[in-house]
């Protein structure tokens, strides 16, 4: 974008000269398009010229009537994108999924997901990112894998980027072909195996995403974001993302659309408005290059039904079999809306076409809930 802005506009000439350089540029043009016509430089040239109905490869990419042409950056991007996701899935033997801890210091359930990769040695790495201090590891399973960390706001942008931060890392290992999000706070609600199976026997990632109406959605749209991001573009959706490999890379490799949410999604934006880059960049950014590559919904499960300006965090008293039970059964995503006139818009979370449990993992537990959890993993996820 900085360099087509900053190219000088075309300086006119003096008028005796024009009627000769107009002439001139129109047989330029011409004899470019004869040239294009008879050698086409490529395969997909002719959809330069003529109607996009008969050049499906780009047709299925680009919206069938564009509203407006492309800017040069969008081009870039949306044939990186375009070719990244059309990589095939590698099935490797050797295949890996990343669990990426975000958390502010120390991971007060090492202990429990200790429980949970023990016996399961090729199959997982472990990437954690400590924003404020150095954790103490209580597991030698985490010894040694913090990576390099930068301070994190809350809402800002240095999120998305803590999150990028750990992917880098993370992609470095290329048996790695699952990316799963996780908060100091969150704990596994299946046995390993399970869960390997449920992420990697599918091919798509589970970025929560959806369509609110609301002050709390599209009112923290900012018409900045134009041309590139229209208002009927911008989702929301819980920033918990499990990613396949090629989703990963299209999150680093996206810098047009994350500049965008840097610099006009944030908390005070124009003095009144409060966007949260990491509740609306990734479902944006999905909806807009790959909608039907993810599932719509976070496997982590969150508890907002009290309505407050926090999900429900459970204590120790509240872990219990039945609690675990709960959330478990639970096998349709429930999004409600921010509007004065709350919609509650329920979908059943299907997994290759079937239906099946939603939530591999479930956040917010206070620390003091570690014992009851250890207590009851065992027996809650031998069923
Ligand atoms: C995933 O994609 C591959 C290749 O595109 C395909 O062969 C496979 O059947 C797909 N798997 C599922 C579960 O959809
Ligand atoms: C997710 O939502 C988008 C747009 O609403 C839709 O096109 C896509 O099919 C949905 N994904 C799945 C897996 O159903
Ligand atoms: C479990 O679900 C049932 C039925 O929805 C509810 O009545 C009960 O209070 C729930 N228990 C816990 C511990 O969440
Ligand atoms: C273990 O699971 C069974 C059901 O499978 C349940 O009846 C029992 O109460 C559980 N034990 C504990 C200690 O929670």
């Amino acid at each position: 974008m900085k360099e087509s802005e900053k190219m000088p506009p075309l300086r006119l000439r003096p008028p005796s000269r024009r009627p000769l350089w107009i002439i001139i540029l129109v047989c330029l043009v011409c004899l470019s398009l004869i040239g294009a016509y008879v050698y086409p430089p490529q395969r997909f040239s002719t959809c330069y010229f003529l109607s996009s109905n008969v050049c499906s490869p780009l047709r299925d990419w680009l919206p069938p009537e564009p509203e407006r042409p492309y800017t040069d950056n969008e081009v870039a991007a949306r044939v990186v994108a375009r070719d990244i996701i059309s990589m095939p899935p590698v099935h490797l033997k050797t295949s890996k999924i990343a669990f990426m801890f975000l958390t502010p210091g120390s991971l007060p359930f090492e202990k429990l997901w200790e429980k949970f990769f023990l016996g399961h040695d090729e199959r997982f790495s472990i990437y954690i990112h400590a924003s404020r201090e150095k954790p103490t590891h209580v597991s030698p399973l985490f010894n040694g894998r913090d990576i390099r960390s930068d301070k994190v706001s809350w809402g800002k942008i240095s999120m998305v980027d803590a999150e990028r931060r750990l992917l880098g890392n993370a992609l470095q290992d290329r048996n790695n072909q699952h990316f799963v999000l996780l908060s100091d706070s969150c704990v596994p609600l299946y046995n390993f195996d399970y869960v390997y199976s449920y992420l990697m026997e599918t091919n798509i990632s589970f970025v929560d995403c959806f369509e609110d109406p609301g002050p709390h959605g599209t009112g923290r749209y900012s018409e900045h974001m134009l041309p590139e991001i229209d208002k009927k573009d911008w989702r929301k959706g819980a920033q918990w993302f499990s990613v396949k490999r090629q989703h990963a890379l299209l999150i680093l490799a996206d810098s047009l659309y994350y500049t965008k949410f840097k610099y006009y999604c944030k908390p005070g934006m124009e003095g009144r408005r409060n966007c949260y880059a990491d509740e609306h960049y990734l479902p944006t950014l999905f909806n807009m290059v790959d909608p039907g590559g993810i599932a719509n919904w976070s496997v982590t499960h969150v508890d907002w039904s009290e309505g407050k300006w926090h999900p429900k965090s459970y204590k120790a008293e509240d872990v219990t079999f039945e609690l675990l039970k709960n959330i478990t059964s639970i096998d349709e995503t429930t999004h409600v809306t921010s509007e004065l006139k709350r919609k509650v818009m329920k979908k059943p979370c299907l997994w290759n076409g079937m239906k099946r449990p939603c939530y591999l993992f479930a956040r917010k537990f206070y620390p003091g809930a570690l014992d009851n959890m250890m207590r009851l993993f065992s027996n809650f996820t031998a069923v």
